[in-house]
């Protein structure tokens, strides 16, 4: 039977992934019926979903998986109306992306390169070497695992810390509530790359930001509801933190009188540090309808209980 694909997004993101898509399920041997419109909801077989989209899942009686397009599932992971299995993204440009980003963010601030941006005297101001600067990861899953490992690569002493023991080559793996404060205790540069849960909210509030040391820099491109955002703020102006590079935040776009535009020792980026792009997104999509409809385990299954 040919599965009808329900894609959830608006037309500026039809016209994004329309041929993607189809290319995608077409090299998969995928003769799908794909449409952003849906008459019909009983006959959908799957959803490709975006956030702010379908809100009741109700309507959705045949539907084998939602697949959604972000890896952050908790806009939808707590709706009691999704009973069908859901699919997060996991996908190589999307990991390569936040690398870079992260790995970016933490040479500048290694390097002390704001200080020599506009310098007018010859100052000599010597980084340590990668291998004496601290770096802890919170999240050691996809994109947590795959920037402690580049950062490693660089030299970095690098820590990450996640819900279950992991261990990975090179990397100080800690887990539970005293691994969360050696975590902390010894991150110079602090980088967030856990999902949204009931557990993570707040995870950086006044007692974990009293915990890391003078002068740590926060770099989150996690969630914004991981910070107590008065807490980071009251940190930043009296000193205790150095800097906070933020990408996501409470609510996004980030309201333009928010203090964060304008603070000194913060930098906003607008949720950029890793874009779910088509061409690879969609190979990804084509090739769990693919398993689902081979009778294979979905990929990249969320785990509902955790939240994640
Ligand atoms: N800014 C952007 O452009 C952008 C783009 C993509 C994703 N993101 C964000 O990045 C997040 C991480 O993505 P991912 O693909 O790496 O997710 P993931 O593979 O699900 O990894 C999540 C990690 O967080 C850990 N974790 C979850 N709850 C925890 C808790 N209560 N205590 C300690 N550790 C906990 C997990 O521990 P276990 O290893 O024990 O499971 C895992 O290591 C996403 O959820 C999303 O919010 C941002």
């Amino acid at each position: 039977m040919t599965p009808n694909v329900f894609f959830t997004g608006g037309p500026e993101d039809w016209a994004r992934y329309e041929t993607p898509l189809r290319d995608a399920l077409a090299a998969e041997g995928i003769a799908a019926r794909v449409s952003p419109d849906c008459p019909d909801p009983a006959a959908v077989d799957y959803l490709v979903f975006l956030p702010g989209t379908v809100s009741d899942f109700t309507p959705f009686t045949r539907a084998r998986a939602v697949l959604s397009l972000w890896a952050g599932v908790e806009t939808i992971t707590g709706n009691p109306t999704l009973t069908q299995p859901l699919a997060r993204m996991v996908d190589d440009s999307l990991t390569e992306g936040m690398v870079e980003y992260v790995t970016g963010h933490v040479l500048r601030h290694h390097l002390g390169i704001d200080g020599f941006i506009g310098a007018t005297r010859w100052e000599k101001a010597v980084p340590p070497l990668a291998r004496d600067r601290r770096v802890t990861v919170l999240g050691l899953g996809e994109l947590g695992s795959a920037c402690a490992t580049a950062l490693a690569a660089l030299r970095f002493d690098v820590a990450g810390w996640s819900r279950r023991p992991r261990r990975i080559a090179g990397i100080t793996c800690l887990s539970g509530q005293e691994g969360l404060q050696q975590a902390l205790e010894r991150a110079e540069i602090l980088v967030l790359l856990l999902p949204r849960t009931p557990e993570t909210e707040d995870i950086l509030n006044p007692q974990s930001i009293a915990a890391l040391p003078p002068g740590a820099v926060v770099i989150n491109p996690g969630r914004g509801a991981l910070i107590d955002e008065a807490a980071l703020l009251a940190a930043l102006d009296d000193g205790h933190l150095g800097h906070a590079t933020l990408d996501t935040f409470r609510t996004e776009p980030l309201p333009a009188d928010h203090p964060f535009w304008q603070h000194p020792r913060v930098t906003v980026t607008p949720h950029i540090a890793a874009e779910t792009r088509p061409e690879t997104a969609s190979r990804v999509i084509a090739a769990n309808i693919r398993r689902a409809e081979a009778g294979a385990p979905l990929l990249y299954r969320v785990d509902r209980a955790a939240g994640y």
